[in-house]
């Protein structure tokens, strides 16, 4: 392993805003934090947002940072990227941002039903070849939903034309209410949305900087699944 990642997987291992519980083949067992992320973790009641597939996490502190009433959690398997939104949000002092180092397959295990806020997929690997293993896949709607509350809204983010439709059909397939669609967000955005909804949309992740520098068209929509 390049002598880079070990130095990150060393020192994420002393930062507070990081778990990395470990995994077996059935997932976590009992998780500490299962029920009381807010109580026993953030020690506060703000809503709790999670960014799945963070990479170094632009989302998480990115939004953290604009919103110090809510509770963000980066969640993905490569902890030498998360090491990068994590040390930035240990600089600023962002005690409303986290990281959790794991397979988002085994997501259900770490929240209780209806503990979470809201969810942004940001540039999901489309995973052409392997459809369940899709971020908007059924299987992974249904682990969703399992901790989800009820009106909470999922984002996607995506340059993927084939993840886009994928999800699209999904929404359609389960007539899922669909809140926001663009098929191309920087040349659809209204001149009339407001300042922070803008700010927002236009947060750019390490991937998509390295798509639209291709030339992909950055894609958005957000819609509820109960
Ligand atoms: C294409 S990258 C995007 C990273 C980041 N959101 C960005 O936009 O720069 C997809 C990320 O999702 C993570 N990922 C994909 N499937 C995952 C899974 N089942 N469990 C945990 N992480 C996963 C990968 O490790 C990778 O960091």
């Amino acid at each position: 392993m390049a002598k880079n990642k070990l130095r990150r997987f060393r020192e994420m291992e002393d930062f507070p805003n990081c778990l990395q519980p470990e995994l077996s083949p059935q997932g976590v067992g009992d998780f500490e934090f299962r029920g009381k992320w807010r109580s026993d973790y953030f020690k506060n009641d703000h809503p709790i947002v999670l960014e799945l597939g963070c990479g170094k996490g632009e989302y998480a502190v990115g939004l953290a940072r604009k919103y110090p009433n809510k509770n963000f959690i980066g969640v993905d398997i490569k902890g030498a990227r998360m090491w990068v939104g994590a040390r930035e949000a240990l600089e600023e002092n962002l005690n409303n941002v986290s990281f959790l180092r794991t397979k988002i397959d085994f997501i259900a295990q770490f929240f209780e039903p209806n503990e979470v806020d809201e969810i942004w997929l940001t540039f999901s690997d489309p995973q052409p070849a392997k459809p369940r293993k899709r971020l908007t896949s059924r299987l992974f709607i249904e682990r969703y939903m399992k901790l989800l509350k009820p009106g909470g809204v999922i984002h996607l983010k995506t340059d993927s034309d084939l993840l886009f439709e994928s999800t699209l059909e999904q929404i359609e397939e389960h007539a899922y209410p669909l809140l926001e669609c663009s098929w191309d967000l920087y040349g659809e955005l209204p001149e009339d949305l407001d300042e922070t909804t803008r700010e927002i949309l236009e947060i750019k992740t390490h991937y998509e900087q390295l798509f639209t520098a291709r030339g992909s068209v950055i894609k958005y929509l957000r819609f509820q699944i109960h």
